[in-house]
């Protein structure tokens, strides 16, 4: 399949140009680019060109809760919001700690074909610690209510200096309050091999949103104060957080519409994530679009140590791209997610920046808010 991108702005900046894919590879970058015999032509409108998001940390829930996603929802979800990878959490039931589910959620991905499924059994290379740390974090967090801050940044504290004295590696998921950000910053100026992810609720929504009750605001960590959600942004802004990840947790009604303190913990992230970004770093001019490649698909790529994504837009560099409209306006619908789960919090929201087109090794996964036929991928 070939590809003509006309009239897209590479990372937001310059003149726009033409983007020619071929083969699953940027073949051509130029201004007026002739259209090679048989491509599909697609007008960009002087739209911002990504590449693709990947995702360090989404809850696909196959195998055992399928009634709530599937990696073909899931996946169909990811590619709506522009992503071209995303690693998923090992918590499904049975638990992924086995080469029988990893291969059935990566064979499975690779089937439906919209985007790669990584199980996070492949994150874990030169990560142990990590893996540890967040299985071990939810077994102690289902008897905690509301995750206190102190036991956030305790375990943030211990994993630094672990991985400090081990020389090894550490990832910390969905940092949330100012106090982890201080850590991180500590961490990071001992040289210590720390990297974070911040999630789009954390970065939008603060504690304020509790007073009512419903439970669609319940996560884990929790909403924090204000201040917490300043903190984050600015750690985002200066490079203390190193990336956005969704954790991505689908839920069923039944697990959501009940009482606060009954209900599972979790929001959908996937099909939200850029435009929140856009929202809250963007559009107030906090960060530029060459920024939001870094936090979204470069540095989640270069964490997860994949060689595929997260690339250059550049010839000969593969063709995982977003083409996301800055201006495009649009309100949140629960029931149009792709995602079979509805458990949003941002239901009614407006934005102003979404995906309009994903391309996953050139073949594109998503355009205007409907994602391909799963199946049509490569045969794994
Ligand atoms: O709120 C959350 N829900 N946080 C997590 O880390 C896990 C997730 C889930 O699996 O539902
Ligand atoms: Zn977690
Ligand atoms: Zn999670």
């Amino acid at each position: 399949m070939s590809l003509l991108l006309t009239s897209v702005r590479p990372y937001g900046e310059g003149d726009p140009v033409d983007v020619a894919i071929d083969g699953g590879e940027i073949t051509a970058i130029g201004a007026g680019l002739p259209v090679p015999e048989g491509a599909e032509v697609i007008d960009g409108a002087g739209a911002v060109l990504l590449p693709g998001f990947v995702d360090l940390h989404t809850h696909l829930r196959e195998p055992g809760r399928e009634d709530t996603e599937t990696i073909e929802s899931g996946s169909a979800a990811a590619a709506l919001g522009g992503y071209t990878a995303v690693f998923a959490m090992a918590n499904t039931s049975p638990v992924a700690d086995s080469a029988v589910i990893t291969d059935h959620v990566y064979r499975r991905g690779r089937e439906v074909g919209l985007v790669d499924v990584h199980p996070v059994g492949a994150v874990t290379v030169g990560l142990k610690g990590e893996k540890l740390a967040e299985m071990g974090m939810m077994a102690a967090r289902l008897g905690l209510t509301g995750w206190p801050r102190a036991a956030e940044e305790a375990i943030v504290a211990r994993d630094a200096l672990l991985a400090r004295d081990a020389g090894a590696r550490v990832h910390i998921c969905h940092a949330s309050t100012a106090g982890t950000v201080e850590l991180l910053k500590w961490a990071k100026e001992q040289g210590v091999s720390i990297t974070a992810e911040v999630t789009p609720h954390h970065l939008l929504l603060d504690d304020s949103r509790l007073a009512t009750y419903d439970a669609v605001n319940r996560v884990n960590p929790p909403l924090r104060e204000a201040s917490d959600v300043a903190a984050l942004r600015k750690a985002l802004r200066d490079g203390v957080i190193d990336c956005v990840a969704t954790d991505h947790a689908p839920h069923a009604d039944q697990d959501k519409c009940c009482e606060f303190a009954a209900a599972r913990p979790g929001m959908l992230g996937l099909e939200t994530a850029l435009a929140i970004v856009a929202q809250v770093a963007v559009e107030p001019g906090d960060i530029t679009w060459r920024d939001v490649a870094r936090v979204m698909s470069e540095k989640p790529a270069e964490i997860a140590r994949l060689d595929d994504h997260g690339r250059p837009i550049e010839v000969g560099e593969p063709a995982n791209l977003t083409l996301v409209d800055p201006d495009l306006g649009w309100t949140v619908h629960a029931d149009d997610l792709a995602s079979r789960s509805r458990n949003t919090p941002f239901a009614d929201l407006d934005f102003r920046a979404k995906p309009v087109l994903t391309v996953l090794r050139g073949r594109i996964t998503a355009r205007d808010g409907v994602a391909a036929a799963p199946g049509t991928g490569e045969r794994a």
